[in-house]
């Protein structure tokens, strides 16, 4: 396990095995190979390069959403500060952590970045306003008289303290659902109770204040897939840009989160995204993963098919102009978020652990991290 990253399987048997070649040995050697090659780690074409640094070469970065857990992990750390370029902090900088007590309470959030800065790593803050994640004292005391002031608080007191380190700020997150039932399609969360659709652009103006190099985003979720929920999003969404351009309201950009899902197909995505990028505005791919909760059969099997929906959906973005980065929800599938806890809809029905993520639990490559290093390298 020296060098995850380059490991070289020829290297190997000329070193150590051919040594030891006798017909006895020739056949285990076999056997392991065979065997190691049904399993699910080894792919077959290796790069000697990093997806991010395959990312790079093409314009973009490659970065995996963390969280506290890294801290307590040095082989992780080694084996991901060789992969990444970026880093999204999970959970350490939402409401629920920061504000737990009501009092800001920074240290997750800081210790996260830090480590991004220490290791030159691009860090994208996530997330201001979510109708998920918000502590209980702030669903008890919002009000319509109060709302504005504990908008504009949050927002500047976060934003400032890391002003200038900041690549991007997932401002808004997911607030499109016309399952909601409003024309505008916007979803009926705090904020929009308390303050009507104007909260949205309030939440970019105060976000430019704050820190005005950032890269202002909002980010949707469920939006990429070919579903007819999907395609009212999208329209919802365009829309929305439409309306928050016209207006001149400071955003930047469009974080697509792509949380996938093993029958969804892509074929409208490309579409859209020419779309936003000619109305002016990047995209990013936020939080990309593929959930295995429905894939039968085997390990290498399921492997297989997340790789698959890597590839089908990747493939079909790559080559827009609009795309900036690309951001998987975790790494390898050790710390996968979708493992951590009993997740209904998402744990699968025979409890195995999930396999969403590039690399396995033993942070070796798995046909997925291929995939998205076959897709970064197809951009022109
Ligand atoms: C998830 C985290 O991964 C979990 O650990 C947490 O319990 C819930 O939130 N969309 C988002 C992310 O924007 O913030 C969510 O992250 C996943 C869906």
């Amino acid at each position: 396990m020296k060098n995850l990253f380059e490991y070289n399987l020829v290297k190997a048997l000329k070193s150590y095995h051919l040594k030891l070649f006798k017909l006895g040995h020739f056949l285990i050697l076999l056997l392991s190979v065979t065997g190691s090659l049904a399993f699910t780690t080894t792919v077959s074409k290796t790069y000697k390069e990093s997806l991010q640094s395959i990312a790079k070469e093409k314009g973009l970065f490659y970065g995996a959403a963390l969280d506290d857990y890294i801290f307590q992990d040095k082989e992780l750390q080694t084996a991901i500060l060789k992969d990444i370029g970026a880093i999204t902090p999970e959970n350490g900088c939402k409401w629920d952590i920061i504000r737990a007590n009501k009092d800001f309470n920074f240290s997750h959030c800081d210790r996260l970045l830090d480590f991004a800065r220490s290791h030159d790593l691009i860090f994208r803050g996530h997330t201001l306003v979510w109708h998920v994640a918000n502590p209980d004292w702030l669903n008890k005391e919002i009000n319509p008289s109060n709302a504005d002031r504990l908008l504009q608080e949050h927002i500047n007191k976060v934003m400032s303290r890391y002003r200038g380190k900041v690549h991007s700020w997932d401002v808004v997150n997911e607030i499109v659902a016309p399952e909601d039932g409003r024309p505008d399609g916007l979803r009926k969360n705090i904020w929009l109770q308390n303050l009507g659709g104007d909260y949205i652009e309030k939440a970019f103006i105060y976000a430019k204040k704050a820190d005005p190099n950032a890269i202002l985003v909002y980010n949707e979720i469920l939006i990429e897939n070919d579903s007819k929920e999907a395609r009212a999003k999208r329209q919802a969404t365009l829309q929305l840009l439409k309306k928050l351009k016209a207006k001149k309201v400071p955003i930047d950009a469009l974080g697509i989160q792509a949380h996938l899902w093993n029958n969804d197909t892509f074929n409208e995505i490309g579409t859209f995204i020419d779309e936003v990028g000619k109305l002016g505005f990047s995209v990013y791919i936020t939080e990309l993963d593929v959930s295995d909760t429905y894939i039968q059969g085997d390990l290498a099997t399921r492997d297989k098919e997340v790789a698959k929906l890597y590839s089908d959906f990747l493939n079909k973005i790559i080559n827009y102009s609009a795309i900036k980065g690309i951001v998987t929800w975790g790494w390898s599938d050790k710390y996968s978020w979708m493992n951590r806890h009993e997740i209904p809809g998402i744990t699968r029905e025979d409890k195995q652990p999930l396999r969403p993520h590039p690399v396995d639990d033993r942070f070796l490559k798995k046909p997925a991290w291929q995939a998205i290093a076959d897709a970064l390298q197809q951009r022109n």
